[in-house]
């Protein structure tokens, strides 16, 4: 009899019984991939329990559920406050941009009480040695494999029992019972399903590093998101030494964090005051320099918006945007024209965010357009002052959330002065030494400081 097929998206995992061109869930070409239906799942893990009996829910016993540090402050703060025991967490990035030096890394920090098992399926046993010296890992005491059958990872693991299993990268990994090649849709879950199930039965915390590629040729981590507990981007400009870790998804914590590191010649870095290191080497009183204070989680973070407009030679202006919504920079630039009168329509426009980081909030409005203004009228902004609000379709200022908090961020920083919508004003706690300039639309604001 011939086999029954299925064809499955590689970029978004959608499933139909018959080859398209263009996947009708994400709409991708030719990214679908047959498949062979295995009705027999039992092989890939162990026999079904004999019974299964529902459990009171107030009965189950959480006392061994606690977390643990994973001696990295910065990736605990993103896991939201350490490893929870039994959990499943996927670090997708994109080739090259510290993925399994961030894993290696936390193999040697964690505390000693821990027991830890790194497998491997890209490197050697000696290139993760020399990869670890270069680390400067005291001791590295942790255990070591280079596999990528996972039923021997499971027996090896299952062996010596590790609090932390650490699988680098579920690309490279297969099942022998899946005839698909190694980062296929179905070999990716078959492999994923088997750790969960091991994760889940045993409480061991597995994490699984998982590279994002462009073209949808190997099954990426976005597959795989709804298996996991936790979903970590590990992001960067690869010209920057700068890594951001993200949380999209988190059963356990959070999705707001985000953790911040440096790699340098000795592997990651963590950074703990993000502002102090976007702000480094800002120019003094340069036009189209302007700085906002942007909550990345709890934590307040400041961050310069840089402009540059220059008269365009085409009929259409070229707009750009880089770490900002463009769309976000094309309304701002309408709203200057529209509300303050600004001539703006024959002007090429570039706006960057230093540093490589994203800028996702509204507050960062009023900041934006300071810096178009700023950099349309040639005229610097005062570098000791920063600018916070949110800006409406009709040019006012609208207020913004856990002002104070960014306001602190903004004197501790040394800036003299802030920019903040008056709504904001009413019962606010003013950080000494820091000078409050309140406006109630974008005409006001401009007014204070061009
Ligand atoms: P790696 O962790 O191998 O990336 P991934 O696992 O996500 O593919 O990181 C590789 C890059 O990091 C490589 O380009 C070199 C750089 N790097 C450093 O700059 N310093 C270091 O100490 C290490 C270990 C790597
Ligand atoms: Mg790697």
């Amino acid at each position: 009899m011939k086999a029954k097929t299925k064809f499955v998206c590689t970029a978004c995992g959608y499933e139909v019984p018959k080859w398209m061109g263009k996947c009708p869930g994400c709409n991708a070409w030719n990214t679908l991939e047959e498949e062979i239906i295995r009705t027999e799942r039992k092989s890939a893990g162990s026999a079904p329990a004999a019974s299964a009996t529902p459990l009171r829910l107030s009965s189950v016993d959480t006392s061994d559920q606690q977390r643990f540090s994973c001696g990295i402050r910065e990736l605990d703060r993103v896991l939201g406050g350490g490893i929870v025991r039994g959990s499943l967490i996927l670090v997708g990035g994109d080739p090259g941009i510290g993925k399994s030096t961030l894993l290696l890394q936390l193999a040697g920090h964690l505390d000693k009480q821990a027991s830890l098992l790194y497998v491997s399926g890209e490197e050697s046993e000696k290139q993760l040695k020399l990869r670890a010296d270069r680390l400067q890992e005291k001791e590295a005491e942790y255990l070591v494999l280079t596999e990528t059958d996972i039923t021997v990872i499971r027996a090896a693991v299952e062996s010596v029992k590790p609090d932390v299993l650490i699988i680098d990268s579920i690309q490279t990994m297969y099942h022998p019972d899946v005839s698909s090649a190694p980062g296929s849709v179905s070999q990716v879950r078959e492999v994923t399903l088997s750790l969960m199930r091991y994760a889940k039965e045993t409480g061991t915390a597995i994490f699984i590093v998982g590279h994002v590629t462009k073209d949808g040729a190997i099954a990426g981590p976005k597959v795989l998101e709804h298996m996991v507990d936790s979903v970590l981007y590990f992001e960067g400009e690869r010209n920057h030494s700068y890594r951001v870790l993200r949380a999209v998804k988190n059963r356990f914590g959070s999705t707001n964090e985000i953790g911040v590191f440096e790699m340098t010649g000795a592997g990651l870095r963590e950074v703990e005051n993000p502002s102090s290191m976007l702000l480094e080497g800002r120019p003094d009183s340069a036009p189209g320099s302007a700085v906002v204070c942007t909550m990345e989680g709890t934590r307040p973070v400041l961050a310069e918006i840089q402009a540059l407009l220059c008269t365009s030679s085409f009929g259409v202006p070229r707009r750009m945007a880089t770490g900002i919504d463009y769309n976000r920079v094309n309304l701002m630039i309408a709203v200057l024209e529209k509300r303050v009168g600004l001539n703006l329509q024959n002007q090429d426009a570039y706006v960057n965010i230093v540093g490589g980081i994203r800028l996702d909030e509204p507050a960062v409005d009023l900041a934006l357009a300071l810096s178009i203004a700023s950099a349309f009228r040639s005229t610097p902004i005062d570098s000791h002052l920063a600018a916070i609000g949110e800006i409406g379709l009709t040019g006012e200022l609208r207020a913004v959330s856990q002002m104070e908090r960014r306001l602190a961020e903004v004197e501790k920083l040394g800036f003299k002065a802030c920019l903040i919508p008056q709504a904001n004003v009413k019962n606010l706690q003013i950080p000494k030494g820091l000078r409050i300039l309140p406006a109630q639309n974008i005409t006001e604001a401009l007014g204070f400081v061009l």
